[in-house]
């Protein structure tokens, strides 16, 4: 559910409040008595707890020490990960708003700690008879900060609701979204939030012989699609745009490399969260305003090993001319990214970025904990997506990218084959893109943290909607 973010002047009595306080605060001005005030010491300075709960009946307070040692952005994430526990604790006392009272100065740790609240609020309750029941109690989140503004709240809420578009993506399964299921969806977060969608079919696809994505559609009954969003405000501060190209593959089966289903198929309706992230981002910057040219490319299908399906031995050629031999129809994300990535060509782009759920391999390197990244992208610029990543904490890890890992994708037969040896599987991955790019180009495979099966604190439970929060940063930094 999407909570509201209001801005508040006063406190009324029976407000449920969060006091976001330093160690030295003042707490007199909230009506703690002399028994309640000892206890908020007692806990917060002798035991050091992280959270402190007063519950009095006709209102919940609580405090949440700021403590500001250490890196800043972990600071942010601590109170993000606060607001996850004050969530929890606010559905026990059925909280329908909240107030966030930034006690000191304290805007970015207000804004970190109302993101953490709203993105912990979400549920996908959408296939749920009861759904009505399983709502989380909050509604509202009222903000008491002198230092927070209007334009803030805009920002916060952009990119909140930008993330949880990103994450309903990513948990509608295959039943219903379906390549142009998810082309419509899309359509529509343009429409919500002013950014302009174009949708190429099967037929369009083939006339721009783009043989990557048709090879992984051909085991498919649904057509795939190509699409295109685009943020253009009048006044942008980049002449060439900036591309963002996420992998759509609405279900991952492995075609007839198929997948055993257990841990492994099972959840291969996420294998658009790279598409899922770059609608998210798309729908947070066009929200936002924010003035630079952005443009999103997703080439979508499924990958089905059904009749006609694509084999291993065969040889494709891609929208670039290049061919490439097919030694397994699982690794069939970078087969559509190649085509999107050289289509991407025509805008003469600044900067491109792909996400994608690309490998086993990067999930067995770091795990839901980061990004792995690697690309062409100037030190410069590969710093800021750092900064970002550091920021929203989504962290990026580069991986090495030096040009022996190229060797491994050489083939007999033809320009390349799709797959590299047993080692190093997330950079022969990469390596197979970089032959489709011609422009600063990064890399993030997001197979970690795209997809977090027990839930990830206020990441969510399944689809987290990783990609949006550093790519919104990243936008906004220029
Ligand atoms: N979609 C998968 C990668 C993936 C794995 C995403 C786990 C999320 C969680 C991708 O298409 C794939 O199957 N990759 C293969 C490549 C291999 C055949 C070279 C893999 O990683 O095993
Ligand atoms: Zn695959
Ligand atoms: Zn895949």
């Amino acid at each position: 559910m999407n909570t509201a973010i209001k801005k508040v002047s006063k406190l009324s009595a029976k407000d449920n409040i969060v006091l976001l306080a330093n160690k030295n605060s003042d707490f007199k001005p909230y009506g703690f008595s002399d028994k309640e005030l000892k206890y908020v010491v007692d806990q917060v300075y002798k035991k050091k707890s992280e959270i402190v709960t007063i519950n009095r009946y006709e209102r919940v307070i609580f405090v949440v020490p700021i403590d500001r040692k250490g890196e800043v952005h972990k600071v942010y994430e601590r109170a993000r990960t606060d607001a996850f526990e004050i969530l929890a604790e606010a559905n026990k006392h059925n909280v329908k708003a909240l107030t966030v009272v930034d006690v000191e100065s304290n805007d970015d740790i207000v804004k970190a700690f109302v993101e953490g609240l709203c993105l912990s609020n979400y549920r996908f309750l959408k296939y749920f008879k009861d759904a009505k029941e399983r709502e989380s109690s909050l509604q509202t989140v009222n903000i008491l900060a002198s230092g927070i503004e209007k334009a803030d709240i805009d920002l916060l809420n952009a990119v909140v609701e930008g993330t949880l578009l990103a994450r309903d993506l990513v948990n509608e399964p295959l039943s219903y979204l379906t390549a142009p299921q998810l082309s419509k969806e899309i359509q529509a977060a343009g429409k919500k939030a002013g950014f302009n969608v174009e949708v190429f079919n099967k037929s369009k696809i083939e006339s721009l012989k783009m043989g990557g994505l048709l090879a992984v559609n051909k085991g498919s009954v649904d057509p795939p699609t190509f699409n295109i969003l685009e943020w253009k405000p009048a006044k942008a501060k980049n002449k060439k745009p900036i591309v963002f190209v996420g992998k759509g593959v609405v279900y991952d089966t492995g075609g007839l490399s198929l997948k055993p289903t257990k841990g492994s198929m099972d959840m291969m309706k996420c294998d658009m969260g790279g598409a899922a992230a770059v609608a998210g981002a798309l729908y947070a910057i066009a929200k936002a305003k924010l003035p630079v040219h952005v443009i999103g490319l997703i080439p979508a299908t499924d990958n089905r090993p059904g009749g006609n399906a694509y084999a291993p031995g065969d040889v494709i050629k891609m929208h670039n001319g290049m061919t490439v031999e097919v030694l397994n129809t699982d690794a069939e994300g970078r087969m559509i990214l190649a085509d999107a990535l050289s289509y991407a060509q025509k805008y003469e782009p600044e900067m491109v970025i792909d996400l994608a759920t690309l490998t086993g391999a990067a999930v067995a390197a770091i795990g839901k904990y980061g990004i792995v990244a690697m690309g062409t992208a100037s030190e410069k610029e590969k710093n800021k997506l750092k900064d970002s990543g550091r920021r929203v904490y989504e962290r990026l890890v580069e991986f090495p990218f030096w040009d022996e890992y190229g060797d491994l994708i050489k083939s007999e037969i033809a320009d390349i084959k799709n797959i590299g040896g047993p080692h190093a599987g997330s950079i022969t991955a990469g390596k197979f893109l970089e032959k489709f790019t011609q422009y600063p180009w990064m890399h993030f495979d997001i197979a970690g943290p795209a997809w977090v099966e027990g839930g990830d604190n206020y990441r969510g439970k399944g689809g987290t909607g990783v990609g949006v929060r550093i790519l919104f940063d990243y936008i906004k930094s220029i």
